[in-house]
């Protein structure tokens, strides 16, 4: 068996779980929800998620990879082999958000070349949905592919598969050495001259205005519980296979505190960021802010390019912010990469080269469908469908699993044993209580609110073939690959006494 690879400095591991955390939701999700769930009083419930679910959760996963060193399936099949499908679930969701996380990565590259000339014209929108997208009128009719989308996300598979193919040490973690700081620089920088732009504190002061109103709104908390799992990429598999390659003496509730308070302090610089450019835009419109904020693909690809062409620097901003975007992205994308890519090694005991070609290979191919016309409409179906089931589902029961069916104690002084702040009784009330009670509840009304209304107002056809069929296909796969003989190489039996025999 080859040897489990580790990190090469505990640096280097919590920069690499900050930079699969840092992503595009905190740069175009974080500040839109703060803006439309009560400004500054939003700050309220997200802390509160941060502190009882999202830290809670962060040094759960830590400590199961760190433990149980493996893939997310790995994990779940060395406590029992019944439960190995839930990994593979995970394994499969991130399969399918990598393959359009890629994609939007792509337009960010393109993007940041079109910066050096504001290539996107006069009218970025009908620039961004007509010339640039080539966007279709229905998410049944694909299109051709746009050669430019096309070209960037090949692009931005190869930059992947070079980091996941020269490992933990030599990829991962040097990319992410580099891409960390150079994010935060990126970001300091555009602040530091977009803050003295007029308007700009207005639009500040307006993002973080309490509604103390808002507090009382079941649905306020639930957006906090929701951009925080998201945010810092828990219940996907991706910590676990991250924390997996930590030596045996890692700390880990520091480093799983450091890496929450470093990714949410980020998205407040972000919010910072592109509320001081809505701000300011805002002003030179002579509009009121509200009119002009918004998230997502139109935030970043329409809002910020009408905004940069009315700053006085525009190559500079452009550039600047498209960048940031680039280096987020990429960063998560090599961690969602590694959850399968990580699976794949432990199952089939193939190299991680092998493993490598195959895995970005295939998720190539399947990216394809998101550079044509209808790329965009996909996108947004699919995406829809995994983050409000795929990655719930797969936390809700990784902690109903963990939390009920395991013996949390015998890991609570595993965590301990190496852990300079030391967890105990809240840590596991908060997992055996809390964090499911909100994950349940958000995963019920999701699924209420997307059986009563089609998301977004697309056809029966479109929402059954892009979402429900997709989230089906991944449960089918999961259950597939799990059934599989295969026996994880290594896997000691003296791990299954976690399990809680009853
Ligand atoms: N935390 C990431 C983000 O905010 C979520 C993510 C991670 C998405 C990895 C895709 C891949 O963007």
């Amino acid at each position: 068996m080859q040897k489990r690879e580790t990190w090469g400095s505990r640096t280097g591991f919590v920069l690499a779980a900050v930079g699969s955390a840092i992503g595009l939701g905190n740069i175009w999700r974080f500040p839109y929800m703060v803006y439309e769930n009560g400004g500054g009083a939003f700050l309220i419930p997200y802390f509160v998620a941060m502190l009882a679910a999202g830290i809670p959760f962060m040094i759960l996963e830590f400590g199961l990879g760190q433990r149980f060193k493996g893939s997310a399936p790995r994990i779940f099949s060395s406590i029992s082999r019944k439960w190995e499908w839930l990994g593979w679930w995970q394994v499969m969701v991130s399969f399918v958000i990598a393959s359009y996380y890629v994609v939007v990565i792509a337009w960010a590259i393109n993007y940041l070349a079109l910066a050096f000339s504001q290539g996107w014209g006069a009218a970025p929108k009908d620039f961004f949905f007509g010339q640039f997208l080539g966007l279709t009128d229905s998410p049944m009719a694909l299109g051709r592919v746009k050669t430019s989308i096309f070209s960037a996300t090949a692009a931005a598979w190869i930059f992947t598969f070079i980091a996941i193919f020269s490992g933990v040490k030599s990829g991962i973690e040097r990319v992410n050495k580099i891409f960390m700081p150079v994010l935060f620089l990126l970001v300091f920088v555009f602040i530091a001259r977009g803050l003295s732009l007029p308007g700009a504190v207005d639009g500040v002061n307006w993002l973080f205005k309490p509604d103390f109103s808002a507090i009382m709104n079941g649905k306020v908390w639930a957006d906090a519980f929701g951009q925080i799992f998201f945010s810092l990429s828990i219940g996907f598999g991706i910590m676990l296979s991250y924390s997996s390659y930590l030596p045996k003496k890692s700390d880990i509730t520091n480093n799983a505190c450091m890496t929450v308070f470093i990714n949410c302090g980020f998205s407040v610089i972000s919010g910072i960021m592109i509320f001081s450019v809505l701000g300011y835009m805002a002003q030179q419109q002579g509009v009121p802010i509200k009119d002009v904020a918004g998230a997502g693909v139109g935030l970043a690809f329409v809002t910020l390019p009408t905004a940069i062409n009315l700053m006085p620097a525009p190559v500079f901003f452009g550039v600047l912010f498209f960048l940031a975007l680039v280096v987020a992205g990429l960063s998560s994308m090599i961690s969602i990469t590694e959850v399968v890519v990580s699976a794949i090694i432990d199952k089939m005991n193939v190299s991680r080269k092998t493993a490598a070609v195959a895995f970005c290979g295939i998720g190539f191919m399947v990216s394809t469908a998101f550079t044509t016309g209808g790329g965009l409409y996909l996108l947004d179906i699919v995406d829809h469908f995994v983050n409000n089931f795929g990655i719930l589902l797969g936390g809700f029961i990784e902690i109903m699993f963990i939390a009920w069916m395991c013996d949390l104690n015998s890991l609570c002084d595993h965590i301990n044993k190496t852990s300079e702040i030391k967890v105990g009784a809240l840590w596991m009330n908060s997992l055996r209580f809390f964090v499911p009670a909100m994950l349940g509840f958000m995963l019920v009304s999701n699924f209420i609110g997307d059986i009563k209304e089609n998301y977004s107002g697309y056809s029966n056809e479109a929402i059954l073939t892009y979402g429900w069929a997709v989230l089906f296909a991944c449960m089918a796969l999961a259950v597939f690959f799990a059934s599989k003989e295969r026996a994880f190489v290594g896997v000691s039996s003296s791990n299954s006494n976690f399990l809680k025999r009853s």
